[in-house]
């Protein structure tokens, strides 16, 4: 992308990127930066125009610096125009729809207009346009039914759920499934994609003042049953359990939270059950009992999509897609619970920084209940 002073002159500036110099609190190293018009694109490559943009907790990480996966640089835009010293600077975001706008020599599958999702982790996706490689993404099916919102939020959060499902425990028909971080994206993709295959979920959220709503939400995408954590520390809550479940033993806990209610939620899985770990929202270690392991021959694993991504081949990328695309256009994936914020062209650099920050300090003090989409306008 070249590079443009920080200035907004809205005749001048086509593009407009979330950009960061330096690793650090996202609050405080993000800026929005103006940039000048693409290039046609080199052989083998596309430009895009991005449709909507995820912020996703793992963006966070990227951007302090403690992810590991590691963005690339973007050098044709200097950290000079972010006010601090001549370095690159990384574009944010690693999900996103976007359409393609231009199509490179020797590109075959994509054409103006298609839709496509990033297969390339950390591409930057925060932005209005960019140049990427045509087998860093994957074209998207315009199926009916299937929206923005679903496609924006397709790479990384139902994949996740399904393949959790998928690749750990053989389930049937009628067995339960149990989860912490409920009402996090994955976790309602968990319920709706376990409640189309029939099985049952015990899902638990932190404890709110608008509990009563939330459990209707996500009994209305197909949650069997929704409890807070304080429950876990409810000794009642095992033979509850027994009378649901008919004495059917849990074999898989999907966990993203981490700590001492992840320890308690562990112990009620049946024998020869998997605990599988996905994420640490809490930021809190995670302990086990030994004697889960000797007594139950519990299995203890973490799941990555990323690694999914890298490990299968394009064809094994775009049959999960389809199945994903097929359970949204059925009504059976609906879009997880969002927010759209859009930056419009009439908003400065400086007006448009300060609103990411604001998103991204909700996001970071969890609470944000809802996952939030950017929409970053230049016309
Ligand atoms: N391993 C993988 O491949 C993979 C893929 C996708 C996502 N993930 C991870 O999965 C997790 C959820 O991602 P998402 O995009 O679905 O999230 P999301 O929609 O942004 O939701 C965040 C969830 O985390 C909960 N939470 C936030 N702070 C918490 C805390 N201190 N203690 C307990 N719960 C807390 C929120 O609960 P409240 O509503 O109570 O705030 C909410 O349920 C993240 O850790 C993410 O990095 C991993």
């Amino acid at each position: 992308m070249p590079f443009f002073p920080t200035k907004r002159l809205l005749a001048q500036f086509t593009n407009r990127a979330v950009v960061y110099a330096q690793h650090g609190d996202p609050t405080k190293v993000l800026s929005v930066l103006s940039y000048g018009p693409l290039p046609s694109p080199p052989s083998n490559t596309v430009n895009v125009r991005f449709i909507l943009s995820p912020v996703n907790p793992a963006d966070i990480n990227v951007i302090e610096g403690v992810y590991p996966t590691k963005p690339k640089p973007d050098t044709s835009l200097r950290s000079s125009a972010l006010g601090s010293s001549d370095q690159p600077a990384y574009v944010a975001g690693n999900e996103g729809l976007a359409e393609v706008t231009e199509v490179g020599n020797g590109v075959s599958g994509l054409e103006k207009k298609d839709w496509v999702i990033m297969t390339k982790p950390q591409l930057g996706t925060w932005c209005s346009s960019r140049n990427v490689g045509a087998h860093d993404v994957l074209k998207v099916p315009r199926a009916p039914g299937l929206s923005e919102v679903h496609a924006a939020t397709m790479t990384v959060n139902p994949p996740t759920a399904y393949n959790m499902l998928q690749e750990f425990v053989p389930l049937k028909e009628g067995d339960w499934v149990m989860q912490n971080g409920a009402n996090s994206a994955v976790g309602q993709a968990v319920i709706q994609i376990a409640a189309s295959r029939g099985l049952k979920t015990l899902n638990f959220v932190r404890p709110r003042d608008d509990l009563a709503d939330l459990v209707k939400q996500l009994e209305a995408l197909g949650a069997t049953k929704v409890l807070t954590y304080d429950a876990l520390a409810d000794k009642s809550l095992r033979k509850e359990l027994k009378t649901w479940t008919g004495g059917r033993d849990i074999r898989l806990a999907l966990n993203c939270v981490g700590g001492q209610e992840t320890t308690l939620m562990t112990r009620l899985l049946g024998s020869d059950a998997y605990l599988v770990s996905y994420g640490a929202m809490s930021k809190q270690p995670l302990s086990l009992p030994t004697s889960l392991f000797i007594f139950k021959n519990l299995t203890a694993r973490g799941f990555w999509q990323s690694r999914w991504y890298l490990e299968k081949s394009r064809d094994e990328q775009r049959r999960l897609m389809n199945v994903l695309v097929n359970l949204m256009s059925q009504g059976k994936l609906k879009e997880p619970m969002h927010e759209i914020i859009s930056i419009s062209a009439k908003e400065s650099d400086e007006e448009a920084t300060q609103k990411v920050r604001d998103v991204i300090a909700k996001s970071y003090s969890g609470r944000q209940g809802k996952k939030a989409l950017l929409r970053i306008n230049v016309e």
